[in-house]
């Protein structure tokens, strides 16, 4: 089976190539999958390069999602040709991942694919997407309504801006986007973006702890001082879901948003996240987001083409979701 492998040398350099490998090399798991479409998501731009302390064992084969049909089982929950899809779990980071030809897994780790999708669409959705969809969720479970007022996505032409801006503009929802790239403005408008912010106006914090009241939910890709400048500007009972951090993980901020306007900071996770919620996100994602704008976001590239991208990724420079054709 073709896979790509990240290897560290002896000098702690890391290499990266589209290689042969014998399935039996694959970790332990009582599922076989058979993969076809992976994608790719900043945290595989971090473990193709060998950044954030990701991976613990080289070689190591990358990919922290697929989608594809089961091989063999040795567990009840899946047989032969069930499709499935996996996120998260840290597959591809301590696991062997989806960028390989062939994966086996927990079968805990595994989601029945959703009813509406096929398997390019699910990664077309992928860690981003299902992210996204965690994060709107949680502002929904706070309160947000579609009345409450415009919501902002940070990182908004990046994976999970791009399907939180589709998604929050399908559910009729008033969408402000922040961007860093001119060149994105016209593709975010056709994901149904309302507002476009250019980055540097809420780049960073100016000193007050509150400003003039903007925003009744935000969906935060970035973190950083722009967190902590949003913060200042979420209306009164609002909240922030915290998803990402493509501009820094330090956050400078004073408590009073959360005293004086009861702003919520809400914490996401989709690595972890019990598989009973993810299926109900797949679903929803499934039934609510708009097939054509989710093509528009893909671009889609082969297996061998993996080890180019890694940078473009960390550098912020992918728009939408780069989808991998693996077999
Ligand atoms: N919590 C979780 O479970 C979870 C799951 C998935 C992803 N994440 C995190 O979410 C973030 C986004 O992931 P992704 O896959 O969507 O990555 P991505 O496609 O690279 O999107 C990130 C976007 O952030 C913006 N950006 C990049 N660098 C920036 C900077 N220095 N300052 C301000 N904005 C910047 C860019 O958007 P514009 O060009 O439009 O400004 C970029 O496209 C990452 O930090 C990732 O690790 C977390």
């Amino acid at each position: 089976m073709k896979a790509i492998q990240v290897d560290k040398n002896e000098d702690g350099k890391i290499s990266t190539a589209l290689v042969e490998l014998d399935p039996s090399s694959l970790p332990a798991g009582d599922v076989l999958v058979s993969v076809e479409y992976s994608t790719l998501n900043y945290k595989d731009g971090l473990v193709l390069s060998g950044l954030g302390g990701l991976v613990r064992q080289y070689p190591h084969v990358p990919g922290i999602d697929f989608a594809g049909s089961v091989i063999e089982s040795d567990n009840d929950a899946y047989k032969k040709g069930d499709k499935v899809v996996l996120t998260g779990w840290r597959v591809g980071e301590t696991h062997w991942g989806g960028y390989s030809e062939q994966a086996r897994v927990n079968a805990q780790w595994l989601t029945p694919l959703p009813d509406g999708f096929s398997t390019r669409q699910a990664m077309a959705v992928g860690t981003a997407g299902l992210t996204a969809m965690l994060g709107i969720m949680a502002l929904e479970d706070a309160g947000l309504q579609k009345d409450s007022g415009p919501v902002l996505v940070t990182g908004a032409a990046g994976g999970v801006g791009s399907i939180a801006c589709a998604l929050l503009s399908a559910n009729n929802y008033e969408v402000d986007a922040v961007t860093g790239r001119e060149s994105s403005i016209e593709y975010l408008r056709s994901l149904g973006v309302n507002t476009i912010i250019p980055r540097a106006d809420v780049a960073t914090p100016n000193g007050k702890p509150l400003n003039k009241e903007k925003w009744a939910g935000c969906i935060d890709s970035v973190g950083g001082a722009m967190l902590a400048n949003v913060l200042t500007q979420m209306k009164y009972s609002a909240s922030v879901a915290a998803i990402g951090l493509a501009g820094g993980a330090a956050l400078d901020t004073t408590v009073i948003p959360f005293l004086l306007r009861a702003v919520n900071l809400l914490g996401i996770d989709s690595v972890m996240c019990p598989s009973e919620k993810r299926a109900v996100a797949w679903q929803r994602l499934a039934n609510e987001l708009p097939i054509e704008r989710l093509e528009s976001m893909v671009e889609e590239v082969a297996l061998g083409e993996v080890p180019t991208l890694a940078d473009a990724i960390i550098a912020g420079q992918v728009q939408g979701r780069t989808v991998i054709k693996v077999s």
